[in-house]
C-alpha cells in the first residue's frame, strides 16, 4: 500500500503542476471570474480521475507526460460538477474540500458562472487536443459525451428526480451511480484505452463497477464519515432524502454490497496481461477510503 500511496501522490503532483501553470496563466476579466474558477480548481481534491488516466496510460504503454491537457479538461469538468452540485438548488452544501463551497465564498451567480466557464474551458481544451490525431479526437469526444446529457448530467438529473421517492429502488440507484459518478470515473480509463488501442471493453466494464464502488463509499461516508476529514457536511443525504445505497439497502447491507463490488472490480482486471497493480490497489483504496 505504501508503494501505491506514493504512486498516487506522484500522479497527483504531476497533475498539480499542469493545473498550477494553467491557473497562473488564467487572466479572465472580471477578476472575480478567474478567482472563483481557481478557488475550486485548486482547493484540494484527491485527483483520482487524473491518477486513473495517467496510471492506465502508463500500464498500456501510453505517454502520461503528453496527455496532461486531457487530464486538465477532465478535472475542469469534475470541478464544475461539484460547484453546481453544491448549489442551493441542488444539494445545498456549504462545505467542499474543507472550505466554504464556491457559492458560499463568491455568491450563487458567480458559482453558476464559474461552473459554466469551467465546462467551456474543458470543451476548448478537448477540441484543441482532438486536432492531434484520430485517437485524440475519439478520446476527447468520449470525455465530452461522458459529461453530458447521456452521462454525468443525466445522473445528476436523476439524483434530483428521485429525492423523496418511495418507489425508486435498485435500478434507479444504478442509473444514478452509473451516470453521475461512473461516467467521469470511466472516462479517464476509456480515454487511456482509446489512446493506446488497448482494453477498451475491459476499461468500460471496470470503470462502471469502480464508479459504483466509489459512489457507494461516498454514500456510506455521508453516514459514518468524519466531517473534518471528509471536508464535507455529514448527513446531507438523509437530510435531503436522497436515493443512496444506504436508503435502498440499509447501512449494513450497503457495506456488504460495497465489498462485493470491490471483488467484482478486482475480477474485471484479472485477464489484463499488462501490469495493472496500481488499479488493483486503487480498488482497495476506494473501498477503505475515509475521505
Ligand atoms: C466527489 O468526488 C463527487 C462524487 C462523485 C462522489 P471526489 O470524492 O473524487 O472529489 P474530490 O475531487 O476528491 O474532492
Ligand atoms: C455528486 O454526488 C456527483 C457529481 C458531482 C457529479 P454527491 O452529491 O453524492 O457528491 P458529494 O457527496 O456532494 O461530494
Ligand atoms: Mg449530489
Ligand atoms: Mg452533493
Ligand atoms: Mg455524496
Amino acid at each position: 500500500m505504501k508503494d501505491f500511496l506514493s504512486r498516487l501522490d506522484g500522479y497527483a503532483e504531476q497533475f498539480e503542476r499542469i493545473l498550477g501553470k494553467y491557473c497562473a496563466e488564467m487572466d479572465y476579466r472580471p477578476s472575480v471570474l478567474a478567482e472563483s474558477m481557481r478557488y475550486s480548481l485548486q482547493g484540494g481534491g484527491k485527483r483520482l480521475r487524473p491518477a486513473l488516466f495517467f496510471s492506465a496510460l502508463e500500464a498500456f504503454g501510453g505517454s502520461p507526460e503528453s496527455e496532461g491537457m486531457l487530464a486538465l479538461a477532465l478535472e475542469c469538468i469534475h470541478t464544475y460538477s461539484l460547484i453546481h452540485d453544491d448549489l442551493p438548488a441542488m444539494d445545498n452544501d456549504d462545505f467542499r474540500r474543507g472550505r466554504p463551497s464556491n457559492h458560499k465564498k463568491f455568491g450563487e451567480a458567480n458559482a453558476i458562472l464559474a461552473g459554466d466557464a469551467l465546462l467551456n474551458e474543458a470543451c476548448s481544451i478537448a477540441l484543441s487536443e482532438s486536432g492531434k490525431d484520430e485517437n485524440h479526437r475519439l478520446a476527447a469526444k468520449w470525455l465530452i459525451d461522458a459529461a453530458g446529457a447521456a452521462g454525468m448530467i443525466a445522473g445528476q438529473s436523476a439524483d434530483i428526480l428521485y429525492e423523496h421517492s418511495a418507489e425508486a429502488g435498485e435500478s434507479e440507484l444504478h442509473f444514478i451511480y452509473d451516470n453521475k459518478t461512473g461516467k467521469l470515473i470511466t472516462a479517464p480509463l476509456v480515454m487511456a484505452a482509446i489512446l493506446t488501442g488497448k482494453h477498451f471493453a475491459e476499461m468500460c466494464a471496470f470503470g462502471t463497477e469502480l464508479g459504483r464502488l466509489f459512489q457507494m463509499t461516498d454514500d456510506i461516508l455521508d453516514v459514518k464519515g468524519e466531517s473534518k476529514e471528509l471536508g464535507k457536511t455529514i448527513g446531507k443525504d438523509s437530510a435531503e432524502d436522497k436515493l443512496t445505497c444506504v436508503k435502498v439497502y440499509g447501512l449494513k447491507s450497503a457495506e456488504v454490497r460495497a465489498d462485493l463490488s470491490a471483488e467484482r472490480c478486482e475480477a474485471l482486471l484479472e485477464g489484463i496481461p499488462e501490469d495493472v497493480s496500481f488499479l488493483q490497489q486503487l480498488v482497495r483504496y476506494v473501498r477503505t477510503r475515509t475521505y
